[in-house]
């Protein structure tokens, strides 16, 4: 159910993206560039609707197991070993009209750094789609199970740096040379409920999710947040 809700609000957004970009180039086949991109996931549907898809990622059993996801949908996709800061030494400067960096900010040294790899290997005009964990969610969520020290913790100290609030990914996008574009919330209320609640009307939750989206508000205590920026 948690994955359902994701990838029904990531994918409407990234399909809007690329059929903007197809317009403005006038290429229906995209450059791709999954940074983190594990076992294709993304990677895969991408290159399945045409698009010609590269993942950069470290480690070795993700990019096996997205040969195999590839060459069981007959489709092919390049997989590079790598870290997300070290795209520009992987890849041509100016390469790609769409980099993904999708739960892998939580997991980098430094995230400005990677940011700025991103930036170098983008076309004029290209975009980048970020999904990183929220960490007002992450407040939120201790209080609704009842670790409220733990709540007030994280409330009242910085985030790790493993999560975002909206205001510091836009920050972080910013200093790396791009303009926002869009946010969206990812999970709002999927995160909040029992999962039996959730199952008892999948498709309903689903609908929710897609409406509540975009709210100025409550896109803010999603426990991701999906950002489209674009140099
Ligand atoms: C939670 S998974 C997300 C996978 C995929 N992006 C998705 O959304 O389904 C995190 C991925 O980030 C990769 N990763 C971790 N550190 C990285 C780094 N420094 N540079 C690039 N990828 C990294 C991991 O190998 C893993 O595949």
């Amino acid at each position: 159910m948690r994955d359902a809700t994701r990838q029904t609000v990531v994918w409407e957004a990234l399909r809007a993206v690329l059929a903007r970009r197809s317009a403005a180039t006038g290429r229906d086949s995209l450059d791709i560039v999954d940074a983190g991109g594990g076992t294709g996931g993304f990677a895969v549907p991408l290159a399945k609707l045409g698009h010609v898809v590269t993942v950069v990622d470290p480690t070795p059993d993700s990019l096996a197991a997205l040969e195999r996801r590839a060459a069981e949908t007959g489709v092919g996709v390049k997989g590079l070993q790598g870290d997300v800061a070290d795209l520009g030494d992987l890849l041509e400067y100016g390469s790609a009209d769409l980099v993904l960096c999708h739960s892998v900010l939580e997991y980098v040294d430094d995230p400005a750094k990677a940011l700025g790899a991103v930036g170098g290997i983008l076309r004029e005009g290209g975009a980048v789609s970020v999904l990183a964990a929220n960490s007002v969610a992450a407040v939120v969520h201790r209080a609704l199970a009842g670790q409220f020290d733990e709540a007030r913790r994280l409330l009242l100290t910085e985030p790790s740096g493993r999560r975002f609030s909206r205001e510091a990914l836009a920050g972080l996008l910013a200093a790396a040379g791009f303009t926002v574009t869009e946010v969206h919330g990812v999970r709002i209320f999927a995160e909040l409920m029992p999962g039996m609640t959730a199952e008892s009307d999948p498709d309903g939750l689903i609908a929710l999710e897609r409406a509540a989206a975009g709210h100025p508000v409550l896109r803010d205590i999603a426990a991701q947040l999906h950002v489209i920026a674009h140099r």
